[in-house]
């Protein structure tokens, strides 16, 4: 998830001349920040050349870069700051990347699924790489079309021919925004399953990832539909889709303050990044499988014997992490039939782990700095272990000390509370256990294809719940004084109801307890007095029969001492209404992939409770997003 930025104005001396790009570009780029700050980089086109500059690092060492190699004026520019995904974040990584002999530059924000093939056919074709990047891919693909297929003629369409050519072989999420010397007052940009957004101005128009890419030159924009491409001139929009026909966008005027455009017009982040939830999961699962259903996922740079031989999983997380890894356990001993054990990091190492050659450490860390999780998977590695890290942050510390690495790609995370980047570990460590299950013959090629396809419906049915939330949000507000909620769940329903119960303690300051259903009558039934709030997360009526029925004869248990009982069930099971205060439903999906849609409502919950309660629900009182100290 990168952030993205296009300009263009005109010359001195005609319509809006105290605009320069690179102003209009860096404002937007601040603005977008929080999308991605792995490194930064800017082009304009002046004189008919393309400068560029780019820099790794937060957008300060880009604009410090630009103090030391200042940029010509120029009124037409793009920018990027960037959240790696192929290749690390590097200077040569960051964008904008060039082709064309240099007269093209390219900016990208999403995976080219296909580069690998790509990068062979233009390599046949004499071009040489300079980066990892699948961003350098497409521009070079541009810019071959644009010169050896249009002629580098204006007359045949010039960039904007280019670009439809391109994007009818791109596959993936992309949207692309392109500069050419030869063609100084337009850009051209394009969208698939990515943002895009045109901001018009008087005189000059705009482009943005979001509206906070140019919120402070200008309140009208246009939406994009999906597969569309467009080109800005000072003065004109035009859009096409990818075969050149003309297609509209969705005119409207943003009423957001320049803060709450940052937040997606959510008030807060942690808001936005459950709405992001959808796309979190779609970027996560993009790119990592044929048409066959068969995973490939690259990122994974263990040798592949050593992955048959292991003969014990062990996950290491903490945290709302570590109820990532719980949900996976169930999914990856179903699949793979390894024995996997899940352990908080800060508990591992002192215990006298068994662990050797054979053992596979996966850690879970959205920040990849966790240090309790680092110390953990650097005592496994002394002891002899292979080490995979599932993280967010691309080039942080627990991914590089690990033997390899399997991306989530929820964007930046900036809300305290972890919402999105637990969707995407769970989505991430499936990936990981279908691989492992596929290495090892343990599912046949069309079982794991049939699991993809259930995984990638999951994005639409988060929607649905984003969708259809007021009835959890009015909970919340009701619930605003409640001392303590308990949440109940079994098999992969159980890691759920404790990180329900987990959010609510972090957000709202009050007592929540998540239990295995079946441990109630073991003790904790005796917390249960009049009124007690109890969530209790009901597995699929359609899966095995004596897990439903057990959990509903739970809900009973509790509601006969008094327990106000909210169930999360699936559409269509009427069973569960008897014995509800409030029944949530949720999509239908196969059991194992369920907790990818019953934590939405418990996030949504907790979230409006502390809201009601008026706290700060992006940064709770003594937390603090990265734990660096043991
Ligand atoms: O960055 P990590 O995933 O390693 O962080 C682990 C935990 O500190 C983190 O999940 C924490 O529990 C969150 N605040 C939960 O919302």
């Amino acid at each position: 998830m990168c952030g993205i930025v296009g300009y263009v104005g005109h010359s001195a001396g005609r319509g809006n001349t105290e605009h320069k790009a690179l102003d209009v570009v860096l404002e937007g780029l601040r603005r977008l920040e929080y999308r991605g700050y792995d490194s930064a980089g800017i082009a304009v086109v002046a004189d008919g050349t393309i400068s560029s500059r780019k820099k790794s690092g937060k957008l300060s060492n880009l604009i410090a870069e630009l103090e030391a190699h200042p940029l010509p004026d120029a009124v037409t520019g793009i920018g990027h700051t960037r959240w790696a995904t192929h290749g690390g974040p590097t200077d040569m990584n960051a964008h904008p990347h060039l082709s064309d002999g240099g007269k093209l530059a390219l900016i990208h924000n999403g995976i080219i699924e296909n580069f690998a093939e790509l990068k062979q056919e233009l390599t046949a074709k004499g071009v040489t790489f300079l980066s990892e990047t699948d961003t350098e891919v497409a521009a070079a693909l541009i810019g071959d079309l644009y010169r050896n297929h249009l002629g580098g003629d204006n007359a045949n369409g010039g960039l904007t021919k280019a670009m439809e050519l391109a994007c009818q072989r791109l596959e993936g999420a992309f949207t692309l925004l392109a500069v050419h010397a030869d063609q100084p007052d337009v850009v051209v940009a394009a969208r698939r399953n990515s943002p895009l957004v045109v901001g018009l101005g008087e005189g000059e128009n705009f482009l943005g990832s979001d509206v906070s890419g140019f919120i402070d030159y200008t309140r009208r924009a246009v939406e994009l539909g999906q597969d569309q491409i467009v080109t800005i001139t000072a003065d004109s929009v035009a859009i096409t889709d990818f075969f050149g026909a003309p297609a509209e966008g969705k005119e409207y005027y943003v009423n957001w303050d320049p803060a709450s455009a940052e937040k997606g017009g959510f008030p807060s982040f942690m808001e936005k990044e459950i709405h992001d939830q959808p796309d979190a999961v779609l970027q996560t699962l993009l790119g990592r499988s044929d048409v066959d259903g068969k995973l490939t996922l690259d990122e994974l740079r263990i040798d592949t014997d050593l992955l048959k031989s292991v003969d014990k999983i062990i996950v290491l997380a903490c945290g709302t992490s570590a109820y990532a890894g719980q949900v996976a356990k169930y999914a990856i001993e179903r699949w793979c039939r390894i024995p996997t054990e899940v352990e908080l990091s800060h508990e591992f190492r002192y215990r006298d782990p068994i662990v050797d050659a054979n053992t596979l450490i996966v850690s879970i860390s959205q920040s990849g700095e966790t240090m309790d999780t680092l110390m953990a998977v650097r005592y496994a590695k002394e002891q002899g272990a292979k080490t995979v890290s599932i993280c967010n942050t691309n080039g942080s510390t627990i991914p590089r000390e690990s033997d390899a690495v399997l991306y989530t790609h929820a964007g930046p995370e900036i809300a305290v509370a972890s919402t999105k980047a637990f969707l995407a570990q769970i989505a991430a460590a499936y990936l990981l256990g279908l691989y492992l299950a596929q290495l090892r013959g343990n599912k046949f090629q069309g079982e794991i294809k049939d699991i993809l396809a259930d995984l990638g419906k999951v994005p639409a049915k988060i929607q649905e719940i984003l969708d259809n939330a007021e009835q959890i949000k009015e909970l919340g507000k009701d619930m605003a004084d409640a001392k303590s909620v308990l949440f109940l769940g079994r098999h992969v329903g159980f890691p759920v109801a404790m990180e329900g119960a987990l959010k609510l303690k972090e957000l709202a300051y009050i007592h929540a307890e998540g239990f295995a259903a079946g441990e109630l009558k073991h003790g904790p039934i005796a917390l249960i007095e009049e009124g007690q709030p109890v969530f209790v997360v009901v597995p699929s009526p359609r899966g095995r029969d004596s897990l439903h029925a057990k959990v509903v004869s739970n809900i009973q248990e509790v509601r006969a001492r008094g327990a106000k009982t909210i169930v999360i069930a699936e559409e269509g099971d009427e069973a569960v209404k008897a014995y509800a205060e409030h029944v949530i439903y949720i999509p239908e999906t196969p059991t194992l992939l369920a907790p990818l849609l019953s934590t939405v409502p418990l996030q949504i919950f907790a979230l409006a409770l502390a809201s009601a309660k008026g706290y700060d629900v992006d940064q709770p009182r003594n937390l603090a997003k990265s734990v660096t100290v043991e």
